[in-house]
């Protein structure tokens, strides 16, 4: 299954090359995921550069974690698929934003570079492949929302209305979230 995945994504951004070249930013996420696109459209036209023609490629940056060497576990790779023990940092596939740039340079440097069977670590593999690397949005809650209190409601809309994405939501709690922080009578506290 796994090295499927990371073919979906090299198709992707082959699909890019041809349908979508002009695309400033791409957001490559999870379908359980819940996005605040308003949020997203809003940091980045925040940026310096917001034409996409420089590099970006932010998440919830991983680092100082290697493979997993037990059979039969998930995010099972084998020795002879990569030798060292450690991964180069990378973004979380739960979700990340990207400029176009960085999208055709990791296409590009996906033709030379052999398939891992898990995605998010071959991207930051390409990245660096390019001299480029990932970097960190505290936006981004791929490992889900911490919420400091057992009593606050996990849904409770004031959580999300300050983030970019947040991993592992139902379809319809996404839909409920939406309309929740678009609520125009919706008052969060500082
Ligand atoms: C992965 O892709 C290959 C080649 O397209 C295909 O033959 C195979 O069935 C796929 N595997 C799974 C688990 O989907
Ligand atoms: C990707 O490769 C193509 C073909 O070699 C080249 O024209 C293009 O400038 C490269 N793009 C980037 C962003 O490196």
């Amino acid at each position: 299954i796994f090295p499927n995945l990371t073919l979906k994504q090299i198709l992707f951004l082959e699909w890019m090359e041809r349908n979508g070249p002009n695309a400033r930013f791409l957001f490559n996420g999870d379908d359980d995921v819940f996005a605040n696109t308003d949020n997203m459209v809003q940091y980045l036209q925040g940026l310096d550069d917001n034409y996409g023609s420089k590099h970006l490629f932010t998440g919830h940056l991983i680092q100082n974690v290697g493979p997993i060497r037990s059979q039969g576990r998930k995010y099972f790779v084998p020795v002879q698929l990569q030798e060292s023990n450690s991964y180069l940092p990378y973004c979380g596939g739960g979700g990340f934003l990207l400029s176009g740039y960085t999208a055709m340079v990791i296409y590009n440097m996906s033709k030379s570079i052999t398939i891992l069977p898990i995605d998010d670590v071959y991207m930051g593999l390409c990245l660096a492949k390019a001299g480029l690397g990932p970097s960190s949005h505290m936006g981004v809650k791929t490992a889900g929302l911490y919420i400091s209190s057992s009593k606050t409601d996990t849904y409770d809309p004031c959580h999300y209305k300050e983030i970019i994405l947040v991993h592992r939501f139902f379809p319809v709690h996404i839909y409920l979230m939406w309309h929740r922080i678009h609520d125009p009578k919706l008052k969060c506290g500082i």
